[in-house]
């Protein structure tokens, strides 16, 4: 079979259309449209089903990954996702010339002069795939900034969510978030996006993990976490983020782990047919008891991943090739 031809390649493009997402960078969930889900949902099933199956759309485009802080999931799946796009790849991260004094600014638009199509950027502090966004011709996708956002992520756990109860939106379900709050990038695109599905948002967490700004989403707070689980459809746990100076918010993880971490028992408190997410890492039986993470029928957390990389293939598909033929307008400082 000439790929092509094949019609599987011809399946994607059908699915597309002339369709484009209404942004050229992603570093929020705000950008992000009820149409340009319902596109991204649409390509991103197609990719899942087409598995690993390498294709040409992106061919001569190339992708810089640029994590400034560690990540499994999100770095090995951009990469992956790019290559079976046939894109070139390669990574600049911890160990590169910001050590000597290099800054974000000057990193960035050095990789960017090499005429590279997306970065992908991942950094300790908030707000700078939005600043680096003015200022690249390249695409940026905010692969996590700080205590701000992880779009991406959203858009998998979305995506999650949506075809395990088979339907286009969340209206009429209770999505119970637990951890740590406080200092998760993961909250703060997730509930802008179960926002936009029309979801119940309930939170669970210490009191001292619940950050003043929590209510300007209209979710409902719980300082018990039994009460928050009760009868919710979905039960997503977040990491204690020791690396954010989480720690000193609690008593112990110990300690956490009795009152906030997702026990057989808590889980059993939400709907029969609830599902159990979580983003990763997963701290072991401190968030999530090992007899569930990723081995209960209940529990997502394997489908979250692969739903991430199908998601982050549509997204490169879609923000590398647009048929609109808009480009950036950028400032170089
Ligand atoms: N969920 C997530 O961002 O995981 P990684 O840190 O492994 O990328």
């Amino acid at each position: 079979m000439d790929p092509e031809n094949s019609p599987k390649k011809q399946s994607l493009i059908e699915t597309r259309g002339c369709r484009d997402v209404s942004f050229l960078d992603l570093c929020s969930i705000d950008q992000v449209t009820k149409k340009d889900l319902v596109l991204i949902y649409d390509i991103a099933r197609k990719f899942r089903e087409y598995k690993t199956y390498k294709i040409n759309f992106n061919k001569g485009n190339s992708l810089v990954n640029a994590f400034f802080e560690s990540s499994t999931r999100t770095m090995a799946s951009f990469d992956l996702s790019a290559k079976q796009l046939s894109m070139d790849t390669t990574a600049v991260g911890s160990n590169c010339s910001i050590k000597k004094g290099e800054s974000y600014i000057d990193t960035i638009q050095t990789v960017d002069a090499m005429n590279v199509k997306v970065i992908i950027i991942r950094t300790k502090e908030s707000g700078v795939p939005e600043m680096l966004a003015r200022h690249t011709s390249a695409s940026i996708i905010n692969a996590g900034d700080g205590w701000h956002e992880h779009p991406t992520q959203a858009l998998l756990d979305g995506l999650t969510m949506l075809d395990y109860f088979n339907s286009t939106n969340l209206k009429g379900r209770t999505v119970t978030i637990v951890g740590d709050i406080m200092h998760s990038r993961v909250f703060g695109s997730l509930v802008r996006l179960l926002k936009k599905l029309d979801a119940t948002v309930r939170v669970a967490a210490p009191e001292t993990m619940i950050p003043k700004h929590a209510n300007k989403f209209g979710v409902n707070l719980y300082y018990n976490v039994e009460e928050a689980i009760r009868g919710a459809d979905i039960v997503y746990a977040l990491r204690v983020q020791k690396e954010r100076g989480a720690n000193g918010f609690i008593p112990s993880l110990r300690e956490y782990s009795k009152m906030f971490g997702i026990s057989r028992a808590r889980l059993d408190l939400a709907k029969k047919n609830a599902i159990l997410m979580h983003p990763g890492p997963i701290t072991r039986d401190i968030d999530v008891h090992s007899a569930l993470s990723v081995v209960d029928k209940q529990s997502h957390i394997l489908q979250q991943v692969e739903n991430g990389a199908s998601v982050r293939k549509a997204l490169l598909w879609l923000i590398g090739n647009r048929y609109d033929g808009k480009v950036k307008s950028y400032k170089k400082i």
